[in-house]
C-alpha cells in the first residue's frame, strides 16, 4: 500500500506518498480502506520528531480517518466488510489502509462524506473529554476556549454551548473571531490586540473551565481569570512549556490545573470516551445541530502543503486529506 513517509531535508520534514508494507490486523481489529484522514497540530510535531507515537502504535502520521471496512478480525463483532466507518487512531491515518480496534469504530452516517467523518474523531473527542470528563463543565458555568477557531476550538465552542455553558474564546484574527461567534461564542477576544484576562474581568467575575492549548504563555492569566474552584485543562504547548504562576490564585481560589492527552490513554479508556461522547452528542452531530467545521481539503499526496497551511495558522476548523 501507499502511505505518507516523513523524510528530512535542510532539517525540515518532507512528506512523501510512497510504497510501504501492507498493514496486518490483530484479532480485535478491522482493516479499513482509508478514504479520508485529517491534519492535527500533533502531526506537525510528530513530523518534526517531537511527538513520537505511543508504544505499539503505527509510526505513520494520522490520528483519525474515515473509510470502508476491508476485513474483520476474528474477535470483532457487529461490523462487516463494506461498512462505512470513522475512528480515532493512535497513528496510521495517512495511508491507504489502517488497522482499527473494533471498539473504536463509529458508523459513518449515509449523509456524511468521508471528509466529514475524518474531521470528527480527534477534535470532537478531545473537546468532549477535556471539557466534561476532565474539566467537569456544568450547565450555567462559563468556559474559556483558547484557540477558538482551531479544529478543537470549533468543536469545543459548540459542545460547551450545547451543554448550557456561557462560552468565551480567544483567537488571533477578526475573521476567526466572527466564525467563533457564529458557532455560539458569547464573547470573542483577539488575543493579539487585547489582554484576555482584563477583557473577561471587565464583563464578568471570571470563568469556571479553561480549555488551553497554549500553556506557558497563558498560565498566569488563566489562573487570574478563574473563578473559585476553576479548572484549567492544558492540552497543548503552543505558547511554550516553562511558566511562572502566582500560586496565591491557585491556593485562595482552590483551582485545579489538569494536564491531558488523548493519544496516550489505554485503548479501554479511549473506547469508553468514544462511547460516552456518542451517547451524549452523536444525535446532535447527525442532525447537523452540531456542525462539522471543515476549512479545506487536500489530496493526501499534498500532505506537505496541508501541513504548511496549518503551520501558518490559516485554517478555521479542520484540514482534511482525501485518499483516492
Ligand atoms: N492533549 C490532547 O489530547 C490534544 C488533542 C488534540 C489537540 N490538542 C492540541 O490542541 C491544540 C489545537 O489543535 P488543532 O489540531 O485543533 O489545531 P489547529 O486547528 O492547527 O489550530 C491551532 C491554532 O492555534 C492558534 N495558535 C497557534 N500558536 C499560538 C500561540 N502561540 N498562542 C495562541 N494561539 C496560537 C492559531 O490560531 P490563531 O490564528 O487564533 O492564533 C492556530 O490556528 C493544539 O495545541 C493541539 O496540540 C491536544
Amino acid at each position: 500500500m501507499k502511505a505518507i513517509i516523513v523524510h528530512t531535508a535542510d532539517e525540515k520534514p518532507v512528506l512523501n506518498w510512497e510504497d510501504v508494507p501492507d498493514v496486518t490486523i490483530r484479532p480485535n481489529e478491522c482493516l479499513v480502506t482509508v478514504r479520508a484522514t485529517a491534519v492535527n497540530r500533533a502531526d506537525l510535531s510528530q513530523a518534526r520528531g517531537n511527538y513520537p507515537p505511543p508504544p505499539g502504535a503505527s509510526d505513520i502520521l494520522g490520528l483519525e480517518m474515515a473509510g470502508e471496512i476491508a476485513a474483520v478480525g476474528a474477535d470483532v463483532t457487529g461490523w462487516q466488510v463494506g461498512d462505512r466507518v470513522c475512528a480515532l487512531l493512535p497513528g496510521g491515518g495517512y495511508a491507504e489502509q489502517a488497522a482499527v480496534p473494533g471498539g473504536m469504530l463509529l458508523p459513518l452516517p449515509e449523509h456524511w462524506s468521508f471528509a466529514q467523518g475524518a474531521a470528527v474523531p480527534e477534535v470532537w473527542l478531545t473537546a468532549f473529554v477535556n471539557l466534561f470528563l476532565e474539566g467537569k463543565l456544568q450547565a450555567g458555568e462559563t468556559a474559556l476556549i483558547h484557540a477558538g477557531a482551531s479544529g478543537v476550538g470549533t468543536a469545543a465552542i459548540q459542545l460547551a454551548k450545547a451543554a448550557g455553558a456561557t462560552v468565551y474564546v480567544t483567537a488571533g484574527a477578526t475573521h476567526k473571531l466572527d466564525r467563533c461567534r457564529e458557532l455560539g461564542a458569547d464573547l470573542a477576544i483577539n488575543y493579539k490586540e487585547q489582554d484576555f484576562s482584563a477583557e473577561i474581568l471587565a464583563v464578568s467575575d471570571g470563568v469556571d473551565v479553561i480549555l488551553d492549548p497554549v500553556g506557558a504563555g497563558y498560565l498566569a492569566r488563566n489562573a487570574e481569570v478563574c473563578r473559585r474552584f476553576g479548572r484549567i485543562v492544558n492540552i497543548g504547548l503552543l505558547g511554550g512549556a516553562q511558566a511562572q504562576i502566582n500560586m496565591a490564585h491557585v491556593l485562595r481560589k482552590r483551582l485545579t490545573i489538569i494536564g491531558s492527552t488523548l493519544r496516550t490513554r489505554p485503548l479501554a479508556e479511549k473506547i469508553a470516551i468514544t462511547t460516552q461522547f456518542a451517547d451524549r452528542f452523536w444525535d446532535q452531530l447527525l442532525s447537523g445541530e452540531l456542525q462539522i467545521v471543515i476549512d479545506s481539503q487536500f489530496p493526501v499526496e499534498q500532505a506537505q502543503q496541508a501541513h504548511d497551511y496549518v503551520a501558518q495558522n490559516r485554517n478555521i476548523g479542520k484540514v482534511v486529506l482525501t485518499v483516492a
